[in-house]
């Protein structure tokens, strides 16, 4: 069983990037013959607080924060895909996203300064990241996300297998571009197959 957990970065249900995401995801399980259990979550409506920098997980495995962080971890140790979606805010990802990057501080600390890693470092997972713009695009529109997004993927052991950037949605947006759609559902055909041979 494919596993695949997605997080839409938007606080904007059914619009570009949730609806971006749910064509990765058909594509995903698109083939019936591999069997897929998936879970979607919208970081605006999880319960993730800031990282309070307590140094807490540099003491104790795991982050004394309780909050729906704590099972997101055991997520993304499972996941075989992780899909990470966000709009561009200020040329960065959302603040509810980036809320959950940071959370992975304790994970970070449970690898780094405990040795005794929150998640399995063998597994293989392959991760995606997908972001809307509202500007029209420009040269290095997207670079900013880039190495937040490295690092993250680092931190949760998982192959950044590729980046899906969408510039102009403000103007163009992606719900009306069944060109675009397709382009992300053959993505996530492609991934999935992929993710059976690793
Ligand atoms: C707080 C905020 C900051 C934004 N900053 C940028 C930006 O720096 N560059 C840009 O191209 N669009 C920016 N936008 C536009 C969003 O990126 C765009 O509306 C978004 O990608 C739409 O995604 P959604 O429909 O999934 O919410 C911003 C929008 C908001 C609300």
């Amino acid at each position: 069983m494919l596993k695949v957990l997605a997080i839409v970065g938007s606080p904007r249900k059914g619009k570009n990037n949730d609806t971006l995401v749910d064509y990765m995801l058909k594509g995903i399980a698109y083939d019936k013959k591999r069997p897929v259990s998936i879970e979607k979550f919208y970081a605006d409506k999880m319960h993730v607080a800031s990282c309070k920098a307590c140094e807490g997980c540099g003491r104790k495995k795991g982050c004394v924060l309780k909050d729906d962080m704590n099972s997101l971890y055991q997520k993304f140790d499972e996941a075989d895909i992780v899909i990470i979606s966000s709009p561009l805010y200020f040329n960065s990802v959302s603040s509810q996203l980036k809320a959950i990057i940071d959370r992975n501080q304790a994970i970070w600390s449970s690898k780094y300064i405990l040795n005794d890693s929150l998640i399995n470092k063998d597994k293989r997972r392959l991760g995606y990241f997908i972001c809307t713009a509202g500007m029209p695009d420009e040269p290095n529109l997207f670079d900013a996300t880039l190495p937040i997004m490295e690092l993250f993927f680092k931190s949760i052991n998982t192959i950044h297998e590729g980046n899906f950037f969408v510039p102009n949605v403000d103007q163009q947006p992606i719900m009306e571009d069944e060109a675009m759609l397709q382009k992300v559902h053959a993505l996530g055909v492609e991934l999935a197959k992929k993710a059976a041979t690793l």
